[in-house]
């Protein structure tokens, strides 16, 4: 089975990036960790990008993918051209957040794309993305 990860901007910086929020490990050894915890039964195709433009073009290039995992960053909480490509390729989705996003700024706690994937999760930092991969793996469309 083959999954796409989807990074959105700033997600680059992660292990320098607030990382009392964010932590202190780097986007490359969450995808190794990654890896490591779901094994052969996985094939996990990892994507970061700052530009919206590019994650629409990732988004629709995921065709051959049975779920893709997202974590948009600030794109979650206005972009409706991200939610239109994930609700026009039809590819079940998890949004995943490290951070809780319900429990900062005002602005965090919308999530424009919610509607569009089959589940949320945040707060569980790297762990939000081994469940969305589990959430994908039992998910009957
Ligand atoms: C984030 C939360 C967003 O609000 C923020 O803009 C990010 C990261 C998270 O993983 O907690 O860039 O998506």
């Amino acid at each position: 089975m083959n999954i796409k990860v989807i990074n959105g901007p700033n997600l680059n910086l992660l292990g320098k990036r607030n990382i009392n929020i964010y932590g202190k490990e780097t986007l490359n050894e969450v995808k190794e960790w990654l890896q490591s915890k779901t094994g052969d039964e996985l094939i996990i195709e990892w994507f970061q990008s700052n530009y919206e433009g590019k994650i629409i073009d990732e988004i629709h290039n995921s065709l051959n993918c049975k779920g893709i995992i997202i974590n948009p960053g600030a794109f979650t909480h206005y972009s409706y051209a991200i939610r239109d490509a994930i609700e026009s390729v039809e590819i079940p989705t998890v949004e995943v957040h490290l951070s809780d996003i319900k429990n900062r700024e005002d602005f965090r706690k919308k999530s424009v794309i919610k509607d569009v994937c089959i589940g949320q999760i945040f707060g569980l930092g790297k762990t939000g993305y081994l469940n969305a991969a589990k959430m994908l793996i039992d998910y009957k469309s």
